[in-house]
């Protein structure tokens, strides 16, 4: 009905950024959604960003963002072609139960102990010099390293899957440079190809490694090769640029409330508390991105059909109604399980959620039991409101 119809507001990306958490707080006082001045309306509630999450109307996007960057085949494009984040219903059900179920076998705690390893090789590298660069020192290496180890990438490869990991996640960051694209192909190309070898081999290398059970589940659900290829992959992105954004978020903010760095210090079973309220303060991956393939009508105000449209966790994890004083960072609030939507929901809720928050927790454990006299030397700015968000620089510093 159109008299029913109530007019979004467009806000330009720009100003958006200039200040993500204020504007989104203003509007979802009054609004449940905003249209994005580029295209694309951005949901902004707790309750209608869940509740979407599992609705039929809105798909996953297929090869059409790739396409509307003007990729259209190579190592990037087959990433949306055959990979789950991008497919939907059986085929996505398919792809994603290959890895799910090998996942499943694959010990957590045998993960977390890679973590653990790699936090530790991380600080003792860098422990004589007193101070580090959080993110490129600490966050962005050290998913990159325990995910190598459950891939079973051997010391000499290392170097080369940490650059080619790094250089393929530029492109899934905002408005990467033609020659950080082209750069991101040949390094998915050589990943990938990398990757293929070692699942051709595995089996007679490790019966009961991760790869030689996931080669077994992605026979089992018919995985055509490159399908088989891709979900690793996307599981190498997923699991590497979800964690970067969220570690140093949980380390700077905890630092930033001293005396709750110093509770989970004394008291480790808060690290679980730390991790949540991080997630729920600033996520990692700002929301999920759907196509609406039909209209959607939230009390008036409508997501026409064809649109694409952003089920914002970074809005919906500061809803006023859901979470009291929600720009405050409180280890100790009541609601911390809610900060589960910044794993995503429906069909293609975050597939290693347990995987991911083992991360957060053992990266940020090895650091209070190593760095207790842990400083902050000034608070990083956080960005992105779309997908992967980026971080700036974060020094800290220690006595040693
Ligand atoms: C703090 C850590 C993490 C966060 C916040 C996070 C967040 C998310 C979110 C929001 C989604 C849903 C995306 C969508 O619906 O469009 C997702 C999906 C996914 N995540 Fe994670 N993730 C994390 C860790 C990981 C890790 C450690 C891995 C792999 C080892 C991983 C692999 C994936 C994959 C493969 C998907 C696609 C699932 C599907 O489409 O069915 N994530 N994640």
């Amino acid at each position: 009905m159109l008299d029913h119809v109530r007019p979004v507001p467009v806000v330009e990306a720009a100003d958006l950024e200039a200040d993500m958490h204020g504007t989104f707080a203003t509007y979802r006082a009054t609004h449940p959604l905003i249209a994005l001045a580029g295209g694309g309306y951005v949901v902004l509630r707790y309750a209608d960003v869940e509740r979407l999450m599992s609705d039929p109307r809105l798909q996953a996007t297929e090869t059409a963002l790739p396409h509307q960057a003007g990729l259209t085949k190579g190592a990037l494009f087959d990433l949306f072609e055959y990979g789950m984040l991008t497919a939907n219903r059986e085929t996505h059900a398919r792809r994603r139960a290959a890895l799910s179920r090998a996942l499943a076998r694959e010990s957590l705690e045998h993960f977390r102990q890679h973590v653990r390893d790699a936090a530790s090789l991380l600080i003792d590298a860098r422990i004589a010099d007193g101070r580090l660069e959080l993110v490129s020192a600490y966050a962005r290496q050290l998913p990159i390293l325990a995910l190598a180890r459950l891939l079973d990438v051997t010391d000499d490869a290392l170097p080369t899957f940490e650059r080619d990991v790094l250089a393929m996640n530029a492109f899934f960051r905002p408005g990467p440079t033609p020659d950080a694209v082209a750069a991101a192909e040949e390094a998915a190309l050589r990943l990938q190809s990398a990757l293929a070898d070692r699942l051709d081999q595995v089996d007679a290398e490790r019966p009961g490694s991760f790869l030689s059970t996931y080669k077994t589940t992605a026979g089992e659900h018919q995985l055509s090769p490159l399908e088989g290829l891709m979900q690793i992959v996307q599981m190498i992105i997923g699991g590497t640029e979800s964690m970067r954004t969220a570690l140093v978020v949980e380390i700077a903010q905890l630092l930033g409330n001293r005396n709750q760095w110093e509770s989970v210090c004394s008291h480790p079973t808060l690290v679980a508390n730390a991790v949540a309220e991080a997630l729920r303060f600033d996520p990692g991956i700002a929301g999920v991105v759907r196509v609406a393939v039909e209209e959607i009508d939230l009390g008036g105000w409508i997501v026409p059909a064809g649109h694409m449209v952003l089920l914002s966790a970074v809005s919906a994890l500061r809803d006023e109604r859901v979470f009291a004083d929600p720009h405050r960072f409180d280890l100790s609030r009541p609601s911390l399980n809610l900060a589960r939507l910044a794993f995503g929901g429906g069909a293609h809720r975050c597939v290693a959620e347990a995987f991911g928050r083992a991360a957060l927790e053992e990266g940020l454990a090895v650091l209070t039991e190593r760095l207790p006299t842990l400083r902050l030397e000034h608070s990083p700015t956080v960005t992105g409101h779309v997908f992967v968000r980026e971080t700036s620089e974060c020094w800290v510093r220690w006595q040693h």
